[in-house]
């Protein structure tokens, strides 16, 4: 790249274009060729939902969307859910959707909630001695209480709030690490915001208290604060979502695969990625697939959700499957244990007008029974990805839908789809393959 250029790539002042002013610069410094339309095109129709789309982010100029689908006769805990889910990737709507109708007739997905703990922690540096904490942390803890009383009381009537607090010392960072640990509830909401406004609060109350406590030595008063954020590992906030049935019942239709190898082999892959990092972190990645769907659909964080998913498999020092299997006097039993820290209320869930009518597909769930449907997706999902990798393979699901999308790429008619869907059936699929296949067609049209 030259220095001219760059230079002129160089922008001041970017987020204070309007859409237009973006959308100009960035055509002319890095699209040339392509035009203002290639954006347009996504713009909703409606300005008022627009405006609301832009000021999700920052420096906004287009929508990119993505397919909001639904995968029905989701059974859990008794009630039958259409379980809204966002994702490009093909197929795991579908996977979803099967294994939701297989276990529909098999007593469905139980699902409870384990615990509903948040975190967050406030960090600062303080010269005191460690054993000091006992005698001064009553004083404390009462005084950052008493700073944020106004703030906690409205959560405290939706039954959140601050629970507990810990002082803990963090010497193996440095011997004056000190950390505030603080356990909140957060009733249906995620709580980020809550937990962070109330963190901060502490820690201008924490300034505060080591200036002008009587407890205090002068070398105690050396405190800084080093900051305050919530905490997005959640071992605590946590579902268990099952499946059981009697093995002679997990029969696969049409499938040929008997029942009782099925739930061997289906056994072993979940064994595999007990202990098998490498397995364990595709594993994950298919119960993902559902949970983050569900959870982007929702209006929920799913990039919280990953971290805290991902520390919660690596508890323990080894990278492991959130999902396993057991059988227990013939009974098959598959279950997911997973940290969901979701929210029904606030945030994206009141903003976003499909994260809305998703909430209402599903009934206008609690935070609780929104962590129980998630849950019960991810091990839908993950059921289905192990059903067919120790059954047919993975690749002839994927490429029934790749087939589709190739076929939208080439611009198929639906007279077309439908002879090469035909025609496909039991070959090998590629780009190519298709491309000379409707040319054919095309040709002789
Ligand atoms: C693909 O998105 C997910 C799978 O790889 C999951 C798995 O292997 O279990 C199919």
């Amino acid at each position: 790249m030259s220095d001219t250029i760059r230079e002129n790539r160089r922008v001041s002042g970017f987020s204070k274009f309007n859409k237009h002013q973006r959308r100009e610069w960035l055509l002319n410094h890095f699209l040339q060729g392509h035009d203002d339309g290639e954006f347009a095109f996504f713009d909703a129709n409606s300005s008022d939902l627009q405006e609301v789309v832009d000021n999700f982010s920052e420096n906004t100029l287009a929508n990119f969307p993505l397919p909001f689908g639904i995968a029905p006769n989701f059974l859990i805990n008794g009630e039958l859910y259409a379980v809204p889910m966002v994702i490009e990737e093909s197929s795991v709507v579908a996977a979803a959707s099967s294994a939701a109708k297989y276990w529909m007739s098999r007593g469905g997905f139980e699902a409870e909630i384990v615990a509903t703990e948040k975190l967050g922690q406030l960090h600062f540096r303080w010269a005191g001695a460690p054993e000091r904490r006992a005698a001064l942390f009553p004083e404390l803890e009462r005084r950052l209480r008493h700073a944020t009383a106004d703030i906690t009381a409205r959560m405290e009537k939706r039954g959140g709030g601050v629970r507990s607090m810990q002082w803990k010392h963090l010497p193996e960072v440095n011997e004056q690490c000190y950390q505030l640990l603080v356990s909140f509830g957060t009733g249906d909401s995620m709580g980020a915001n809550f937990i962070n406004t109330v963190l901060e609060a502490y820690a201008t109350e924490i300034q505060l208290w080591s200036s002008d406590s009587p407890l205090l030595t002068d070398r105690e008063r050396d405190l800084e604060v080093i900051m305050a954020i919530l905490s997005n590992h959640t071992p605590n906030c946590v579902v268990n979502a099952r499946v059981r049935c009697p093995i002679e019942k997990m029969n696969l239709a049409g499938s040929g695969v008997d029942a009782a190898d099925f739930v061997r082999r289906f056994s072993l892959a979940v064994d595999i990625a007990r202990h098998d990092p490498y397995r364990a972190v595709t594993h994950n990645k298919g119960i993902m697939n559902g949970i983050d769907s569900v959870v982007l659909a929702t209006g929920n964080d799913f990039r919280a959700v990953e971290s805290a998913a991902h520390a919660f498999a690596a508890e323990g020092g080894t990278y492991r499957s959130l999902s396993r299997c057991r059988v227990v006097d013939n009974v098959f039993i598959f279950e997911l244990t997973v940290p969901l820290a979701l929210g029904t209320v606030g945030g994206l869930t009141r903003l976003h007008p499909l994260a809305d009518l998703a909430l209402d597909v599903l009934g206008r769930p609690t935070a609780n029974q929104l962590m129980c449907v998630a849950a019960a997706t991810g091990l839908a999902q993950n059921f289905a990805a192990l059903r067919s990798l120790v059954t047919t393979g993975i690749q002839r699901g994927h490429m029934k839908m790749h087939l589709q999308n190739v076929l939208s790429s080439l611009d198929a008619s639906p007279t077309e789809r439908k002879a090469t869907t035909s025609f496909f059936e039991g070959r090998t699929i590629s780009h190519h393959g298709v491309r000379q296949y409707l040319d054919k067609l095309r040709g002789e049209g």
